[in-house]
C-alpha cells in the first residue's frame, strides 16, 4: 500500500520550472502606470535584486537552483511527502482516490518558505541588508523572517490589521526569528498614516500592506522588497512542489485526473500545478487532467473578477499587471483565511484561466471550515484555513467524480485555532 510516498533528499529539484515559454499565448507585459508602456526591467531595480528581475522576465524553461538554496530546502524538510487521504475517502464515500502533498510540514507551517529562502539568498548575494514585506495571516511573514535569519538580513513585516489581531502568535514567531512586525495600516509610512483612523480601512488588506512595504523599501538605502506571491519569479520558486509530485506519482504508477489548489495571489496553485500544466501544454502527458483553483466566495477574483490591467497594491505604486481583479480598492471581508484576501491574481494563473486551461471554484467560509474539521478528524492534520479551500473543493469533486484527485495541503492551521473556535463555535 503506497499511502505515504517519500522521496530521498537527492530528489529535491535542481531547477525551477518557468511556465512562460509554454503558455498558450504570450503573457501581457507589466505596464508603467504613468506611460502605459511596458516597464523596463531596470525600473524595478529600486526594490528588487537584478537576479530576481532577470528571472521575472526570463523566457528560459528551467533556471538552476543555487546549491545554497537547495541546502536550505533540505534543512527545512524538503522533499515533502505525498499522502493518500484514505480515511477522508471513506468518510465521504468518495468515488475518487484522494492524495495530498504535505507543504504543512515546513518549519513555519506552509509552502511560503520555498520562495522565501530563494528571495533572501538572491538579495543577500547582491549585498542587500534588509527586506520589507506584507503578510496576511502571517504565513508569508513567518517564512520570510526565517529566511532572513538564515541569510543574515533584517526583516520588516506589515501584517494586515485583521490578522494581526486574530493571529497574535504569528507576530511572536516573526520576532523570534529577529524580524519586526507591525499592524497595517501602520503609523510608520505616509500611506498608512493616510488610512489610519478611517473605518473602511481598519481591517487592512494585502493591497494596503504591499503599498506600505514598497514605500519603505523604495525610500531606504540597501533595503529591498520581497513579495510572497503573484509575480512570475515567486511562482517559479514554488515549482519545487509540483516537480516533486511528478516524481511521486510516477513512483506509484498513477496520474492525477484532477489537481486542486487554493488561490490567494496564485503562488501555491502555480507551484503545485505548473509543472504538470507545462507537460499538458507541451502535450507530453497529463492530457486529460483538470486543474482547479479554489478561492473564497468572499474574495472571488477568478470567479467574479474582471480580466484587465490593475495595480498589485492599493496605493497604486506597482506596475499595472494584466490579471483577474476585483479592483485595487476592494476591501475583502475579514475572513480567517487571511492569505486569500487579495484583490488580484498572478498574471500567469489569470492567463491560464482566461484561456480555459484551468478552472476555478469558490467556497464560503462556513463550508471551508466544515471541510477542515472533517479533514482534521479523519486524517489527523489541522489544516490552514487557506488550504481548507482546496480540501472543500476536493471533497466536492470526489463525491461525484472517479479517478485520482490530488490537492495541495499548503499549510497547517495550528496557529489558526481562534478562527476554528469562532467559526465552528467550539
Ligand atoms: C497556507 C497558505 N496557503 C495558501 C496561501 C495562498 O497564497 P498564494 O495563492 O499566494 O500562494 C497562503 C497565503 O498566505 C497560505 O498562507
Amino acid at each position: 500500500m503506497k499511502d505515504v510516498v517519500r522521496l530521498d533528499v537527492d530528489k529535491i529539484p535542481k531547477k525551477y520550472y518557468n511556465i512562460l515559454p509554454d503558455l498558450p499565448e504570450e503573457l501581457p507585459k507589466p505596464l508603467n502606470p504613468g506611460t502605459r508602456k511596458p516597464i523596463k526591467p531596470e525600473d524595478l531595480e529600486q526594490i528588487f535584486p537584478k537576479s530576481l528581475i532577470k528571472q521575472e522576465f526570463s523566457g528560459k524553461r528551467y533556471i538552476r537552483i543555487p546549491d545554497e538554496v537547495r541546502a536550505a530546502y533540505m534543512r527545512l524538510g524538503r522533499p515533502t511527502p505525498l499522502y493518500r487521504a484514505r480515511h477522508l475517502e471513506k468518510a465521504i464515500h468518495s468515488k475518487a482516490e484522494i492524495y495530498f502533498k504535505r507543504e504543512d510540514v515546513s518549519f513555519t507551517g506552509s509552502h511560503k518558505v520555498n520562495t522565501a529562502v530563494a528571495q533572501a539568498y538572491y538579495n543577500a548575494e547582491e549585498g542587500i541588508d534588509a527586506l520589507t514585506t506584507e503578510t496576511g495571516a502571517g504565513q508569508w511573514g513567518s517564512a520570510l523572517s526565517l529566511a532572513c535569519a538564515m541569510f543574515n538580513l533584517q526583516c520588516l513585516v506589515f501584517m494586515v490589521a485583521s490578522s494581526f489581531k486574530g493571529n497574535p502568535f504569528r507576530k511572536t514567531i516573526m520576532q523570534l526569528y529577529g524580524a519586526k512586525c507591525v499592524s497595517s495600516p501602520s503609523s510608520i509610512t505616509s500611506f498608512g498614516k493616510k488610512l489610519r483612523g478611517k473605518k473602511k480601512f481598519e481591517n487592512g488588506s494585502l493591497g494596503i500592506a504591499i503599498s506600505e512595504a514598497i514605500e519603505v523599501a523604495a525610500s531606504s538605502e540597501n533595503t529591498n522588497y520581497a513579495l510572497g506571491s503573484v509575480l512570475n519569479h515567486v511562482l517559479m520558486h514554488q515549482t519545487v512542489i509540483g516537480q516533486e509530485i511528478l516524481q511521486q506519482f510516477s513512483m506509484i504508477d498513477k496520474t492525477p485526473d484532477i489537481m486542486v489548489g487554493c488561490v490567494g495571489g496564485g503562488s501555491n496553485f502555480g507551484g503545485f500545478a505548473f509543472p504538470m500544466i507545462g507537460e499538458k501544454l507541451r502535450r507530453k502527458g497529463f492530457r486529460d487532467t483538470r486543474f482547479v483553483a479554489a478561492e473564497p466566495k468572499e474574495v472571488p477574483s477568478l470567479t467574479k473578477g474582471q480580466y484587465r490591467y490593475d495595480f498589485g497594491d492599493t496605493a497604486g505604486m506597482t506596475p499595472l499587471l494584466k490579471m483577474y481583479t476585483l479592483g485595487k480598492d476592494y476591501m475583502p471581508d475579514p475572513i480567517r483565511a487571511g492569505g486569500l484576501r487579495y484583490h488580484g491574481m498572478a498574471p500567469t494563473v489569470s492567463l491560464l484561466k482566461h484561456s480555459g486551461v484551468i478552472e476555478a471554484r469558490a467556497y464560503r467560509q462556513d463550508e471551508v471550515f466544515d471541510a477542515a474539521a472533517l479533514f482534521a478528524k479523519t486524517e489527523g492534520i489541522i489544516p490552514a484555513p487557506e488550504s481548507s479551500h482546496a480540501i472543500a473543493c476536493a471533497i466536492d469533486l470526489a463525491r461525484t467524480t472517479e479517478g485520482v484527485i490530488c490537492f495541495n495541503l499548503s499549510g497547517h492551521g495550528l496557529l489558526d485555532l481562534q478562527g476554528y473556535q469562532k467559526i465552528l463555535g467550539l
